[in-house]
Order: structure tokens, then sequence, then C-alpha cells
């Protein structure tokens, strides 16, 4: 299957999903998504200190963090106690040919598939929303362990959204030789579920992000935790230069797009920059997103996907 294929099935279904829209219209203020941000911020907040407050020492041990499940689960997340949902039910599809290629089960080897990248061509598409539940949907269904690592590090969300303290992470080993990942890794009490946080904000996360300490850390992730499938929740690709760059060091890319919101030209850009990608998962969020769940919480979650070059699709 050629690249062009992929972008054009892409295009095609968006461009349907736009026309079956009463008003085909396009626009990121939607009143259904002003109660969607209103839901989310009521949600799950942040536990004391993360707003400024103290930071917690990393020691030489990873320190074990305890999740809020039951909030979770009322945002909408894939939880241990909650497994069968239909979030859960769209993410067990979505992960499967990810697994495989981790693993090698896929058509062809996949460099590098243990490392997964969640991007999107422009902000507020769900890449938070999908990188939580997908590496939650692995960490409990299959015998794998799962590290989820916050690499949006200009405007990392993922300690606030899963209500936890600040903590050292990822630009604490990218600026310091001296620190090892162990010191900084967090476990959490879903027992296969690790986190590296974003870290310490420093004014050149950027370039750091896009630096070979970071080269160098992606091939020790992919070799010393090949057992390990590692999900990135990764800046937006047409927004932030250096997530074109991080695209093409990992070995798997996850492309969120917002059904009926996200233009046809936007997701040709965000395809054409991760080209070089041997595999690409497109991924339709928020499809039909005008339903309710019986919690009150509006899931609406659709997939669609694709593959570059190589085949790599179930
Ligand atoms: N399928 C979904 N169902 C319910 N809520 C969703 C869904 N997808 C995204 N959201 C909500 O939409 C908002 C934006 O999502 P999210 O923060 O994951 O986007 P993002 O792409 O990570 O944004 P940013 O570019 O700012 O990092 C959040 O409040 C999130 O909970
Ligand atoms: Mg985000």
């Amino acid at each position: 299957m050629s690249g062009e294929t992929l972008i054009e099935r892409a295009a095609r279904r968006l461009e349907e999903l736009r026309l079956s829209r009463p008003d085909g219209a396009r626009g990121r203020s939607s009143p259904d998504e002003s109660v969607a941000a209103h839901e989310a911020r009521t949600a799950p907040r942040p536990a004391d200190g993360y707003a400024g407050g103290p930071r917690r020492p990393a020691g030489t041990h990873s320190q074990l963090v305890e999740l809020d499940l039951k909030r979770l689960a009322t945002a909408g997340f894939i939880t241990p106690d909650a497994p069968r949902s239909r979030v859960a039910d769209e993410f067990r599809i979505i992960k499967r040919p990810l697994i495989a290629n981790a693993s090698g089960g896929g058509e062809t080897p996949v460099q590098n598939g243990n490392l997964i990248m969640v991007t999107s061509a422009v902000p507020k598409e769900g890449k938070t929303f999908c990188a939580i539940n997908l590496a939650m949907s692995i960490a409990l269904e299959f015998d794998r362990s799962v590290l989820l690592v916050d690499a949006d590090v200009a405007k990392p969300s993922l300690l606030q959204v899963l209500g936890l303290p600040l903590s050292e992470g990822l630009l604490d080993i990218l600026q310091d030789k001296s620190r090892d990942l162990s010191q900084v890794l967090l476990r959490t009490n879903v027992e296969k579920l690790s986190l590296l946080t974003s870290g310490t904000p420093h004014r050149r996360a950027t370039e750091l992000l896009a630096s070979d300490a970071m080269a160098r850390l992606l091939e020790e992730l992919a070799s010393r935790y090949s057992d390990r499938i590692i999900i990135f929740d990764s800046p937006p690709l047409l927004v932030a230069t250096e997530a074109p760059v991080l695209a093409t060091q990992l070995g798997q890319i996850v492309l969120i797009v917002q059904a009926e919101i996200t233009l046809q030209s936007e997701v040709r850009q965000a395809l054409a920059a991760i080209e070089s990608c041997p595999v690409k998962l497109i991924v339709l969020n928020q499809v039909g997103f005008s339903g309710k769940s019986a919690s009150g919480f509006r899931y609406g979650y659709g997939y669609g996907y694709g593959y570059g070059e190589g085949g790599h699709g179930t």
C-alpha cells in the first residue's frame, strides 16, 4: 500500500464525516465541545502540590504513585475496575496491530516497534486522552508492561489529567547525564503501568526533545526496555518543530484526527511530516460525538486506520 493511498483514504473518510454533519461546518468551539471541556475540567483534579507546590525528590528506586481510578473512570478513561466500556472495546481494536508490530508479530519486522508516538496535526485533538487509554488498555489486557511518557514537554498535561503532583522526569534525565531513567520512573497502582513525566520545566525543553541525548534515551528504551511498550504523548506535528524530529526515531505513530473538525489539508501535512515512519495508524477521535454514555460522559469515539509502506495492517 503506498503512502498516497493512505492519505487519500484518510482524506476521503474525513470529507465523508464532514459532509454528514447537518451544516457541514468546521469549528472548534461547538456547544457540545464546551460541555466536554467542562466535564474534563471538573473530573480529575490535580493533587496538592501541582501548581508550583513542592516537588517530590526522585530517589534511586522508582517511586509508587496512586492513580485515583474511580475519578479516571468517571472522566471516561479505561480502568481495571471498568474494563468493559465502549472506549475499552474500541481501544481493544486499535491496540491489536500496534502490539503485533511491537512484538515482531506483524507482517514485516518494525524497527523500534515498541516505541509508539501518539500525535496529531494540531492541538486539542485528543492525544493525551488516547495515549492514556491506549496505555491503560495494553497494561490491563496483555502480558506486557507499558511505560507512558509525557513527551509534550512544552505543554505537558499527563500529570494534571491523572491528578498527580509534579515529579522529575524526561527533561531531568536529558539535561543531567548522571541521572538514570530508573530513578525518575513512576510505578503506579496499575501493576503493569509506569509513567515518565515531562519533568522539571526547562527553557530549552523543545531543543532537549530533539537532542542527541533524547536519541540516546530512545535507543536505550528500544533495547534495554524492549519487552515494554512505550507510549509517547507527543506535541502536535504542525505546531511543534520537535515533533517531526521525534517521529523519525519512533517505530509506530498513532495520528489522532478529530473527526469533523480537523481539515483535510492539516491531515495531509501531518502525514507528510511523518512519511518516513514505517507504521502509521490514523485514529478518528470523537466520531458522532453527540451521543451520551450512561454516566453522562460522552465518548463518541471512533477509529479508522491505514498503514503506510509495508502493509502492517490486520
Ligand atoms: N474520545 C473522547 N471522549 C471524551 N472526551 C475526549 C475524547 N477525546 C478528547 N476528549 C477530551 O477533549 C479534551 C482535549 O483532549 P486532550 O487533552 O486529550 O487533547 P490533546 O490533543 O492532548 O491536547 P493538547 O494539544 O493541548 O495536548 C480533553 O478534555 C479530553 O478529555
Ligand atoms: Mg495533550
